[in-house]
């Protein structure tokens, strides 16, 4: 899941691409890479091993031009390092390519290359690409790029420059993200808006299967077959402010901040208070149909997987249609029985992860109805699916996703009440999911006013080599995702369990050493709840319970204000966002550039 950006124009390149790839740099951050077409001919490249900043150190500083394109990398085949990151080059020096994906077949590919010759520099698959570019005889940059993909196998969202053809960049895409910008006498192209929306919001999203020649004044579309498409340029709906920290420490602080108004608004507009329902305009589904759904089937990986269950509960609770959430890929391999009565729903921030667009396409190909659940407006899994909801959590920078999860879960609630108003969910009902909807922002500004006290909780279970998350069924999925959070940014071991599964196992893990976080919400299940707590207590574990009241058998409860029972588990994941922030902050974790990860993947 790398980035790539390019630009072509009148302005100097270099400073272009390198704020670019600062903006990109939350898809990979292993190492990083520039090349720009020099002023006297021919290309120019420097690459370095690790952050943008030590690309940027490395570029001297009579670097000019005005068409270069970058890369910022998570590595997949190759190690990090100078060699291993993009763009690679030819071995004369007159092709350079950034990629994105995977090239599947790229074992094959530089087998029969070195046997015609080719000497190799990096240990990646990606640099295949540039050896069937330069080793074309087509006339075209265009023809040359297209010769090449035709035997590559794999996801790709590359960005391509020939040292004979100064005038234009050339771009393709297949599975992975690439967007146009179309400026005013200039071109950019990238993976993701966030690298151009400072110049344009006016961008073309390349489809599957689509290339693209950019030139200063003019871009143009076509298949890789070589058919001209029409591309009609769309105004992004964020501002570039959006993408900025907004004076927060990183973009995690300022992305769990920003919950009340996001969740403000994926409710705008679309309460009906006249009939205790929700109006979704992108679900493309009518009454009938959704009467028709006998089951509800919700894919997504990680976080969203996370958010699919809690919806999944919703789902079933009030519209009373069995519901359940799995991992997309495992779902994909299982070979599952598609079932024409079930609505399936992908959930993804991104809306480009790919193991979520694999499963739509096969669900596609088998005829099912798939809907998303997405944030970014235009992205993949958005415009592969037959209608949807977006969750408008504005961009969400951080790799690790809060925000977008609170702001699903509640499109989820949105969708539940939908559908259960549309079957037999009372009115009295629905207004009561109305009212406690409309109370989160309020609620969700009265947790993070908590702040102070839940660093100084961070401070006191931040020396933990492992923590235990316990709930119950809604509460379940928010130790889930309690426990990702503190793994995916502190490092520390945490594991996740359904309370009434302790005493099959993992009690045996339950020592002081070993603290536990409850999720012990004011519902039918209290009583459950507090005996789990009783049996931790019993082998002197350490417990603090995220909780509506004080719990006695807790040695620190963290209160959140009570709203519908349904509703309860968006409120009582929040806390635990800024544990695990505050815990990560102790141990001097780089927050939002967790290692080993990134914001979308785009690859299997
Ligand atoms: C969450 O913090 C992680 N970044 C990760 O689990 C993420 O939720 C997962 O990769 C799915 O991403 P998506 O929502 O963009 O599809």
């Amino acid at each position: 899941m790398c980035g790539i950006v390019g630009y072509i124009g009148k302005r100097d390149v270099a400073p272009l691409l390198l704020e670019g790839l600062q903006r990109l740099e939350y898809r990979g951050y292993d190492s990083a890479g520039i090349v720009i077409a020099g002023k006297s001919g021919g290309l120019k490249a420097v690459k370095a091993k690790g952050r943008v900043r030590e690309l940027e150190a490395r570029v001297p500083k009579r670097f000019a031009g005005t068409t270069g394109i970058a890369h910022t990398r998570w590595a997949t085949h190759g190690a990090p390092s100078d060699v291993n990151a993009h763009p690679h080059l030819d071995t004369e020096g007159k092709v350079a390519v950034v990629h994105n994906g995977i090239v599947d077949n790229a074992s094959e590919l530089r087998a029969k290359l070195e046997a015609d010759g080719v000497v190799f520099a990096s240990e990646t698959d990606s640099e295949v690409i540039t050896h069937l570019i330069a080793r074309s005889q087509a006339a075209s940059l265009e023809e040359k790029v297209r010769e090449a993909l035709k035997v590559i196998e794999g996801t790709y969202g590359i960005a391509v420059m020939h040292a004979d053809f100064p005038d234009r960049i050339v771009a393709a895409r297949n599975g992975s993200p690439v967007v146009l910008g179309i400026g005013e006498k200039e071109m950019f192209v990238a993976s993701d808006v966030a690298a151009l929306i400072s110049h344009t919001r006016q961008v073309v999203t390349l489809d599957d299967g689509e290339t693209a020649t950019l030139k200063a004044d003019d871009f143009r579309t076509y298949t890789t077959s070589g058919t001209r498409t029409t591309a009609t340029p769309e105004t992004v709906e964020w501002e570039a402010a959006s993408y900025d920290m907004g004076g927060h420490d990183t973009y995690m602080h300022k992305e769990i901040c920003e919950q009340p108004d996001a969740v403000d608004r994926v409710l705008r507009g679309r309460i009906d208070d006249k009939f205790s329902t929700v109006h979704l305009g992108g679900l493309n589904l009518d009454a009938r149909e959704a009467r028709g759904i006998r089951r509800v089937k919700i894919l997504g990986c990680g976080t969203s997987y996370h958010a699919g269950m809690i919806g999944a509960s919703l789902v079933e609770g009030l519209a009373r249609i069995p519901a359940d959430s799995e991992p997309a890929s495992e779902f994909r391999y299982r070979n599952p029985v598609v079932d024409p009565d079930t609505l399936y729903i992908a959930v993804s921030q991104s809306g480009e992860t790919y193991d979520v667009l694999a499963a739509v396409q096969e669900l596609k190909r088998k005829g099912a109805r798939v809907l998303g659940v997405v944030n970014v407006v235009g992205s993949a899994i958005a415009r592969e699916t037959d209608g949807g909801v977006y969750v408008h959590a504005g961009p969400e920078v951080c790799v690790v996703s809060t925000k977008c999860f609170t702001n699903t879960v509640v499109a989820f609630a949105l969708l539940a009440l939908h559908l259960g108003r549309i079957r037999d969910l009372s009115v009295a009902d629905g207004k009561r999911i109305i009212e406690g909807l409309r109370a989160l922002p309020e609620q969700i500004q009265e947790i993070l006013a908590q702040e102070e006290d839940i660093k100084k909780l961070a401070a006191e279970y931040a020396e933990a080599k492992s923590m235990m998350f316990i709930g119950r069924v809604r509460g379940y999925p928010v130790a889930l995702e309690a426990s990702l959070k503190l793994k995916e940014i502190s490092y520390i071991h945490a594991e996740a369990y359904p309370a009434s599964e302790l005493k099959h196992g993992p009690l045996a893990l339950i020592e002081p050493a070993m603290p536990t976080v409850a999720i012990v919400p004011d519902d039918s299940l209290l009583e459950k709840n507090r005996a789990a707590m009783e049996e931790i207590k019993a082998r002197s574990g350490r417990i603090l319970a995220v909780a509506h009241r004080e719990q006695e058998k807790a040695d620190h409860t963290i209160l959140v204000p009570k709203n519908e029972d349904e509703l309860d588990p968006i409120l009582m994941g929040i806390p635990l966002q800024l544990l695990a922030y505050h815990t990560a902050l102790a141990l001097g974790r780089d927050i939002d550039k967790p290692r080993n990860l990134a914001k979308s993947v785009t690859v299997e």
